[in-house]
Formats: C-alpha cells, sequence, structure tokens
C-alpha cells in the first residue's frame, strides 16, 4: 500500500517500491473478524481493534471487503476504520454505483475492485477486466481522477494484465486461490509458474503487481518470494490461525515467513 504519492506505477517506481522496503508488504484482512462478529449481532470481536492489533504486529495495511450485502464488514466500520487507522486502507468492493459512491466519499489509499456475485461463499475468481472493458472503464477512471490508488483483481493471466493496463488501473492484485487449493505436486507448481510469468509481465508493463487470497504459512513461502509483488493481502487463514496462537503472533509468523522468502532464505 506504501504512501498514497505515488500514482504513475512505471516499472522502476514499482520495482523501487519493492526493494525500498525489502519486503513485499502485507495487508491483513480483517473481514472474518467482522463475520464472526456478526453471527451474533453485537459489537464484539470488532474488527477495527482487530485492524489496529494487525497494524502493531506488523502489517504494512489494512484490507476490508464491503460487499453488497454486508455479510462482514458493515459501512460503519469502513467509517470507523479510515478515522482510527495510521496504515492504508485497501477497500475491496465490487465496481456499482453505490460502491463507488462510498469509496468517494471516504477515499481509501487503494481500492481493490473484485468480482461479487451474491451467491457464493467467498470471491470465486478474477474479474474479466478484458470482457468488462466499457463496465469497468468509469469506475477506474473515477477512482483515479479521485487520487485513490485502484487495484483489479485478476486471474494471472496475460490477457487480463494487459486489458488492466489499457484501462489505467495502476495495480494489480492476482487471485492466488487456485494456487492454493491445488495439490502439493507438479499441478501445484504449474500455478505457481502462472502466477510468477503474471507478476514479472506486470512489471514488465509497468503495473504495480499484488496477491492474494487462500494464502497461509504453507502457501505463502514461494509467492512471497517472487520478486515484482509488492504486496500480499491475507485474511482469513491469519483470522482463523489468531484461535490458536492469537493474531498479532499470526501476523509475526506470516510475516517473518515472507520476509525469509524474500531474502532466499527458506523458514
Ligand atoms: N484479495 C482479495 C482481492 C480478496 O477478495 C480476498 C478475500 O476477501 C483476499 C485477498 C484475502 O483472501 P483470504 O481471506 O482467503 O486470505
Amino acid at each position: 500500500m506504501g504512501k498514497p504519492s505515488s500514482r504513475s506505477g512505471t516499472f522502476k517506481e514499482g520495482l523501487a517500491a519493492v526493494s525500498a522496503t525489502g519486503h513485499s508488504r502485507l495487508g491483513v484482512n480483517v473481514d472474518h473478524v467482522a463475520t464472526v462478529r456478526n453471527a451474533r449481532g453485537g459489537a464484539h470481536p470488532d474488527p477495527v481493534r482487530a485492524a489496529l492489533l494487525a497494524a502493531e504486529a506488523g502489517a504494512d495495511g489494512i484490507t476490508a471487503h464491503l460487499r453488497e450485502d454486508r455479510r462482514h464488514i458493515s459501512d460503519g466500520d469502513i467509517e470507523r476504520l479510515m478515522s482510527q487507522l495510521r496504515v492504508p486502507l485497501n477497500l475491496e468492493m465490487a465496481a456499482t454505483d453505490e460502491m463507488l459512491k462510498i469509496a468517494l466519499k471516504y477515499k481509501p489509499h487503494a481500492v481493490c475492485l473484485v468480482p461479487e456475485k451474491r451467491e457464493e461463499r467467498t470471491t470465486e475468481g478474477g474479474l474479466d477486466v478484458a470482457g468488462q472493458h466499457n463496465h469497468l472503464a468509469p469506475y477506474v477512471r473515477e477512482l483515479v481522477g479521485a487520487g485513490i490508488r485502484v487495484s483489479l483483481f485478476i486471474e494471472a493471466e496475460l490477457s487480463q494484465l494487459d486489458a488492466s493496463k489499457s484501462l489505467g488501473a495502476p495495480v494489480v492484485e492476482l487471485h492466488t486461490g487456485l494456487y492454493c487449493e491445488t495439490p502439493v505436486g507438479p499441478a501445484r507448481e504449474k500455478q505457481l509458474k502462472r502466477l510468477e510469468v503474471a507478476a514479472a509481465h506486470a512489471a514488465k508493463i509497468g503495473l504495480e503487481c499484488h496477491a492474494g487470497h487462500g494464502l497461509g504459512f504453507d502457501t505463502v513461502e514461494p509467492i512471497a518470494a517472487i520478486p515484482t509483488l509488492a504486496e500480499l493481502n491475507i485474511g482469513h487463514f491469519l483470522v482463523g490461525e489468531a484461535i490458536f496462537v492469537g493474531f498479532a503472533p499470526a501476523i509475526a509468523r506470516m510475516r517473518a515467513i515472507m520476509d525469509a522468502a524474500r531474502a532466499g532464505l527458506s523458514t
């Protein structure tokens, strides 16, 4: 997420942003703290408190997905995150007029546009940027125009990267779900290769590249080792692991695995 100043996203700037910090940034997604809260309809556990704790524990930014059905994060959570967070907020949202209005009201550091189907349990696939070019263009334009760093959540396909670039989005986030779900072995290696090729292509065409979805301690290392990935967004695993070891230790361990991977050390 970094400083909200650099918007142009050239290859050199992208790499400089990565190497300046020496690690890929960790965005902690607090959606599922809200899922647990909402199960009882009260105020506990509070995703904003979790976000503040995550920042203290080493998160470089906080990610939250305001869904159309508000099944986890609420509008009030976004308002409180904006007023209390001292690290950047990455708001995930669908490309709809309702969400655009909310993003323009709060002006988070970043907006990640994601596909959203009401019946899905989680974000199932990437945006079809190539196929939805005309639908997405005005949303990207308005958000970029408001000074918000826009990223598009896509599958690791070169056509989707090229379409994202032509749309004027400075950032893409590669969907790591398929890689994480594929059993260890040649098929998993193939998915990893796809992500590596896509991340290299993103850098080549001047897009800052992020990745996320489904990552855990067992899957994050080779992803964090990809040199042109500037940021990983991780939520569900960390919130689950918090039950066993606590949120801060889970985040600290994730941070350590990511840093070791970037430094070429295996944990
Ligand atoms: N990145 C994006 C764009 C997402 O939609 C999600 C899930 O909300 C994540 C990252 C985090 O995925 P997970 O909760 O599986 O770590």
